[in-house]
């Protein structure tokens, strides 16, 4: 589903939405999306009730993505004492909804925050909060707590605690157990952006990093306490979710040493400083594909144009906005064993985008646009003496799929042509699911609908396979 911008309501919805979203100790956003998928009429998909078993096991029958590398692991969340606490609920739902247990220890700070009662709800587990609990500790509790997890996660982590991790502090059950720990450790900052400029931060970062600690974040945005702005929100959920797949990936790396470039999302091509042409690519497609090459192992260098979805992790995204500058970054990074070019490429721009912005005025007749063609970049990379060796361009077609994505392979000399029926009615432009139909030179392949991951997970396998069939081009 689509990000809810909370901040964008009405005044009187956002109120209300406040009121609904305390009573039930979630936040903004998750009760928007709780609201809505009732609205729509959406499988419940609330979170489990409190005394349930914390097997790795979907939340409310959502399974959201079987192919989650952290399915089955186990991880020990350290919530520090900020405002982002109330982001951790949804983090534990959602890595539930993926098959792994989690395992609250509570600051106390962070039970300003957030209660034991909603976190023990979602993570169907005890919150732990007390260094000295006479049950836990009569077999050293807190040296067992950090054995367990396979994966230590901070998130909120604050200034504060940021500074107790770099001391090596263990004045509490969080910090004792982050000293006590022989495993990887995951931090999420969150503060605001002058205690994160703040030299001691600075420092203790630094120190950190050279431990051996994973960050994420923070990101550079609102705070939700003030009116202030800057580096220092926490990672989304979703972002710190995909990290965790990252660092607990343990699955087969088939492409391991080869290099894949993919471009994802739409070009935008300027009008004036304040428009521009653009199409309705979202980017999830080329972004999931991007994702599954590297888990398989590849390394990956994802050309982005403006989408509104966070980079994969794991992946070294280029960010660039118009088609002139995608064509320059996906040649500039050849060589390359593997390209697959996903990106709904603007086929033209404006012949001259004006210096300021184009006025209306009474007198004036309506502006005409002038277009010239953008550089083809499949065309420029299938022709490159530098070529890659498996050359995947997509077609977004809404007629004769077949006849126009054969026609696109022999032009732009690609190997295959994932070519999808993108017609108003499929809903394939910025939704969810996707029905391929896979063209080589030796026949076509019909996929069944199936999500945008999915596709990448398949298109994935075939790549696998291409590489282990085709030795020569090792
Ligand atoms: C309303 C409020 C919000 C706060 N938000 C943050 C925050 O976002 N980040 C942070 O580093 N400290 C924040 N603090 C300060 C921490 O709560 C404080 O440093 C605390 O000792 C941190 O405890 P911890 O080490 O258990 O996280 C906040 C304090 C208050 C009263």
């Amino acid at each position: 589903m689509a990000s809810i911008t909370v901040r964008n309501l009405d005044e009187t919805v956002k109120q209300a939405l406040r009121l609904r979203a305390a009573r039930h100790d979630r936040s903004m956003e998750e009760e928007a999306r709780l609201l809505l998928a009732d609205g729509v009429g959406e499988p419940d998909q609330r979170p489990m009730a409190a005394g349930g078993s914390n097997l790795p096991k979907p939340v409310g029958g959502a399974d959201p993505d079987h192919a989650y590398p952290a399915r089955g692991k186990r991880i020990l969340l350290i919530i520090g004492g900020g405002i982002a606490a109330y982001k951790c609920l949804d983090l534990i739902r959602r890595l539930r909804e993926r098959g792994v247990s989690v395992r609250p220890v509570l600051t106390r700070a962070g039970g300003e925050f957030v209660t034991p009662l909603s976190l023990g709800a979602l993570a169907a587990d005890r919150v732990f909060t007390d260094l000295f609990d006479r049950e836990d500790e009569h077999d050293v509790g807190h040296i067992r707590l950090s054995r367990e997890a396979d994966l230590i996660v901070v998130a909120p982590a604050t200034a504060d605690f940021l500074a107790k991790m770099a001391g090596g502090h263990a004045d509490d059950l969080a910090s004792t157990v982050v000293l006590a720990s022989d495993k990887p450790i995951l931090v999420a900052p969150a503060m605001n952006p002058k205690m994160w400029q703040h030299p001691a931060t600075v420092r203790n970062y630094a120190t950190l990093e050279s431990d051996g600690v994973h960050f994420i974040g923070p990101e550079a945005g609102e705070m939700a306490e003030s009116d202030e702005a800057g580096t220092g929100r926490m990672a989304e959920p979703m972002a710190i979710v995909e990290r965790i797949g990252v660092l607990l990936d343990t699955g087969p790396k088939p492409l391991a040493g080869r290099i894949a470039i993919v471009t994802s999302g739409p070009t935008h091509e300027p009008i004036d400083p304040v428009r521009y042409i653009a199409n309705r690519s979202s980017g999830k497609q080329g972004h999931a594909i991007a994702a599954a090459l590297a888990r398989a192992g590849a390394q990956v260098k994802l050309i982005s144009g403006p989408v509104n979805i966070a980079d994969p992790a794991g992946v070294e995204v280029i960010h660039v906005e118009t088609a002139r500058q995608m064509h320059e970054a996906a040649l500039g990074a050849l060589p390359a064993d593997i390209a697959v070019m996903v990106a709904a490429v603007a086929d033209w721009r404006t012949d001259g985008a004006a210096d300021e912005k184009i006025k209306k005025t009474a007198s004036e007749r309506t502006p005409r646009l002038a277009l010239v063609e953008n550089p083809d970049i499949l065309a420029a990379v299938g022709h490159h003496e530098r070529r890659p060796c498996l050359v995947v361009g997509f077609a977004a077609e809404t007629e004769k799929i077949d006849k126009h994505g054969r026609g696109k392979l022999e032009r732009k000399n690609a190997d295959w042509i994932v070519a999808n029926d993108v017609s108003p009615e499929t809903g394939v432009m910025g939704g969810d699911a996707n029905t391929i139909r896979l063209i080589r030179r030796d026949g076509i392949e019909a996929w069944p609908t199936l999500s945008k991951q999915a596709v990448a997970e398949r298109l994935t396998e075939r790549v696998v396979d291409y590489f282990a069939e085709n030795t020569a081009h090792a």
